[in-house]
């Protein structure tokens, strides 16, 4: 609330003014397309790799959630045949993305996307997959946010701020008015360590530093998300 000069009553400047979306996990479900993807390729180096390993690969970039699944391995890796290792995984990947469409949209989002675009909040998504563009297309947004800021212009992945700073100044909106939504524990480290407010959903809501935790998008609304502070 800022004073009124003309009235000298307090009027009602909405703190959040634009909203960072995270894609995988908040968006659209990929974790299962993962998961199939660095399990296939596991079991064919004889690693052992599972739902909990995947969990913690989460707004991780690749070679990043590469060095993770290897941890379970006892042969030592060239980075060229680390390359070649990714390159494999995201064949996989790349095939079962084919299967997405806007029926794999999480539940609620459209609503919420559509409803902020009503109250003019920017919105922007923030990923740190190299596949962005391809899921947003498959789902049928890829033209709807402001901005997107994704795993190929980035150096450092989450939980490094750098992905959401990038797309609040592509936006053109200050960090303090920008509230991030993340399902990765990355994700909500690289939120704050930003400045930003940040929304926990699904899998990100045991996490106890976000600023709300919800189930799914269908947990909150256009009205809150304007009143957040
Ligand atoms: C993130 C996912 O959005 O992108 C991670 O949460 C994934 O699980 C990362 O590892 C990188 O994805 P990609 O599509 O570039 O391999
Ligand atoms: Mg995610």
């Amino acid at each position: 609330m800022i004073p009124n000069p003309s009235n000298n009553r307090e009027i009602s400047v909405p703190s959040i003014k634009a909203v960072i979306f995270d894609l995988d996990g908040v968006i659209v479900s990929t974790d299962e397309y993962h998961y199939q993807a660095w399990k296939k390729l596991a079991d064919t180096e004889g690693i052992y790799f599972d739902k909990d390993i995947n969990h913690r690969l989460r707004g991780v970039s690749r070679m990043e959630s590469l060095e993770i699944l290897l941890k379970a391995s006892n042969k030592q890796y060239s980075e060229e045949q680390k390359l070649e290792l990714a390159a494999r995984k995201n064949f996989i990947y790349r095939e079962l993305l084919k299967n997405i469409t806007p029926d794999d949209i999480l539940p609620e989002v459209n609503t919420l996307l559509y409803g902020l675009r009503k109250k003019r909040i920017k919105m922007a998504i923030g990923s740190s997959s190299r596949n962005s563009k391809i899921i947003l297309e498959n789902i049928g947004l890829g033209s709807f946010f402001d901005a997107v800021i994704d795993g190929n212009m980035i150096k450092k992945s989450k939980p490094d701020p750098e992905v959401f700073v990038k797309a609040s100044a592509k936006l053109r909106i200050p960090v303090k008015q920008c509230l991030v939504i993340e399902d990765a524990v990355s994700g909500i480290s690289a939120a704050l360590a930003a400045g930003m407010k940040v929304v926990a959903v699904g899998y990100g809501a045991e996490d106890k530093r976000a600023h709300k935790a919800i189930k799914d998008l269908s947990a909150i609304t256009v009205e809150e998300i304007l009143d957040f502070n």
